[in-house]
């Protein structure tokens, strides 16, 4: 599309589905060396094939911090720098809060919270060496109360508090950390979520919204603007894009 990522390399997470998949596909076309990192290897594999050689698979299961940091140093070994960090791959459920389990709580708070903050913590010497930056998909769920999804909603509050914490501690230097909080996007995540039964639907449609759902290539060009040196100013910003639901 364009060669603002040329001789940049960016590492994307969830890479193999969904937003992660478009993203990645994205900064390729604009000139960037991406590494996709997910669990889901044939994700990948077919990411791969569209994407060309500029574009590694490196499958890993983020729920472990130790995957996190041999990511980054894979990333970093094979292209010797790391300009971009998208914090994409994450997992969603919906439960009556009674129902969740101690496993299905920490598995979503290991995917959702604490892979981007292990990636990031690996990630920043090498991006303050290139003045990069750190892209966080949040959610409207970090941003409001949601009946029926507390530890969604927990997880991606951290996602947004990781962002702006991150944003003030290296406000003194030239990384950028950005959130971007989509509402509904038409994603596999979305096509297969299952609501539990005995729900109550006046609870749930304060975040349906209206307008219906974002596409993924729209969460793409966002992000690529915003991991661009076009946002240069753009910094510890939460950016919506939900089709007005966190706006009343
Ligand atoms: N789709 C939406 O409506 C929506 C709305 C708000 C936020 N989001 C967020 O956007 C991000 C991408 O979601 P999506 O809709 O593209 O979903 P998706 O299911 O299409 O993609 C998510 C990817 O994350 C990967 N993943 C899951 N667990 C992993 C793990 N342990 N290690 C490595 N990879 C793992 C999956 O394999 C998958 O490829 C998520 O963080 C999600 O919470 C999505």
């Amino acid at each position: 599309m364009d060669d603002t990522f040329d001789g940049k390399v960016a590492l994307i997470t969830g890479a193999g589905s969904g937003i992660g998949r478009a993203v990645a596909l994205r900064l390729v076309a604009d000139g960037a060396q991406v590494v996709g990192v997910d669990i889901a290897a044939d994700g990948l594999a077919e990411v791969a094939e569209v994407a060309g050689e500029r574009f590694t698979a490196h499958p890993a299961d983020l729920s472990d911090p130790a995957a996190c940091r041999a990511a980054v140093t894979a990333c970093v070994e094979l292209h010797g720098r790391l300009d971009v960090l998208g914090n994409i791959a994450g997992v969603a459920a919906s439960h009556h809060v009674a129902d969740v389990t101690p496993e299905q709580y920490r598995r979503m708070m290991a995917v959702n919270a604490d892979a981007p903050f292990f990636l990031s913590q690996a990630a920043l010497p090498h991006l303050l060496a290139t003045g990069g930056n750190i892209v966080n998909l949040a959610s409207n769920a970090g941003l409001m109360g949601q009946a029926y999804t507390v530890p969604y909603c927990m997880s991606k509050g951290a996602a947004v508090q990781l962002t702006r914490a991150l944003a003030m501690e290296f406000v003194k230097t030239d990384l950028r950390v950005n959130a971007i909080a989509p509402a509904g996007v038409d994603t596999p995540l979305v096509r297969s979520f299952s609501i539990p039964d005995g729900v109550d639907l006046d609870l749930m449609q304060p975040y349906m919204g209206h307008r219906g759902m974002a596409r993924v290539e729209e969460l793409a060009d966002l992000f690529a603007f915003v991991a661009s040196d076009r946002a240069r100013s753009i910094h510890g910003a939460v950016l919506s894009v939900d089709n007005g639901i966190t706006a009343g």
